[in-house]
């Protein structure tokens, strides 16, 4: 019998609970191990906060959004002394192995700490699906879902008024929410990241369809998304621990200059974090929980410094280093797809 911690880190997603509940599930019943919850991510490893997971502490949360655990953005390489006190948190608990649970950030961190003989297992999460060597992470196809019957709501109040709405989704380096929300909702044009947009040509599309006789427009805009002129989409200048800015503001830029250019009445949604919390599609709760299985196997078997990655239908396992290495950004036979449907 071993003891394995587990935390969740970065942004949370839906999910997340399904994944904890399995690890609990097949680690404590199957192979008799125990199983150390961190609190908050790679704080509650700093401050050495745990919970003892058990099944029935964990029993209940399958369709439950956020995480039971909870999550920050701390990056212990940034604090002072940071390695040193995650080894001694794992030592005063006896961990053999922590379980981590996020995106890039949270997944680099466990990749550096297993380079210096902190044993690490991954588990790919977050809604952008923008990391690598995996084919989706889970809690994208929830955020997917939600961004759609979003698309789907404003094209009828846009067709009563008559008006352009730009919908603003989540998508900080990668636009695969938006090019999956807006070919599923039939958006007249998507702006994601990685193709730098030209304000007039989305304002050609939007005429065009109106000389059609069509009297609405819907345009969905990921947050990272920029004009080919600028770098300017962040609201603010702060960062978090990561390096990373926040970011939106941009549907609300092209609501004036849609408006502006075009003369056709505009309006701005921006999702935000209605895109994260709930409960976790069908999808997500299968995906999440076949990660969570693989994690406590690959743990189990002493399989450190690897991820868990869903590649075809298949459940593999995949060197850490290989997905934190680059980001995995929007297919561009994807976006030709969406190009299709413009204007
Ligand atoms: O990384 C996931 C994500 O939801 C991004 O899409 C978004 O830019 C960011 O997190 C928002 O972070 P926060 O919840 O810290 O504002």
């Amino acid at each position: 019998m071993a003891r394995f911690g587990i935390l969740t880190g970065g942004g949370d997603c839906p999910g997340l609970n399904a994944v904890i509940r399995a690890v609990v599930r097949k680690g404590i019943n199957r192979y008799g191990h125990a199983i150390v919850g961190y609190r908050d991510g790679w704080r509650g490893v700093l401050d050495n906060r745990v919970t003892y997971l058990t099944p029935d502490n964990t029993s209940g949360i399958l369709h439950r959004g956020g995480t039971i655990l909870g999550s920050s953005r701390t990056n212990p390489f940034k604090e002072e002394k940071g390695v040193e006190q995650v080894r001694e948190s794992l030592a005063a608990e006896n961990i053999e192995a922590l379980i981590a649970v996020g995106g890039e950030d949270t997944l680099g961190v466990a990749d550096k700490l297993q380079s210096e003989g902190v044993n690490t297992v991954g588990v790919p999460k977050t809604i952008d699906n923008d990391l690598a060597a995996t084919d989706f992470t889970f809690g994208f196809n929830t955020a997917v879902e939600i961004c759609t019957e979003a698309v789907d709501r404003l094209h009828t109040t846009a067709e009563s008024h008559n008006r352009v709405i730009v919908l603003e989704v989540m998508g900080r380096h990668a636009g695969w929410i938006a090019a999956y929300a807006g070919i599923a909702g039939g958006a007249d044009a998507i702006l994601v990241p990685e193709e730098p947009f030209d304000i007039e040509e989305v304002c050609d599309h939007i005429r065009h369809r109106h000389r059609k006789g069509r009297t609405f427009s819907i345009v969905v805009v990921a947050e990272g998304a920029r004009p080919a002129d600028s770098s300017e989409t962040a609201q603010q200048s702060e960062v978090d621990a990561f390096g990373h800015v926040r970011l939106g503001g941009i549907g609300v830029a092209l609501e004036h200059e849609i408006e502006q250019r075009t003369g056709f009445e505009t309006r701005a949604t921006i999702l935000g974090h209605l895109q994260r919390g709930g409960s976790p599609t069908a999808f997500d709760r299968m995906l999440a929980t076949r990660f969570g299985i693989a994690a406590i196997d690959a743990a189990h078997e002493g399989d450190f410094g690897k991820m868990v990655a869903l590649q075809g239908n298949n459940i593999v396992r995949v060197p850490l280093r290989e997905a934190v290495g680059t980001l995995k950004t929007l297919d561009p036979a994807l976006y030709e797809v969406a190009e299709v449907f413009f204007g």
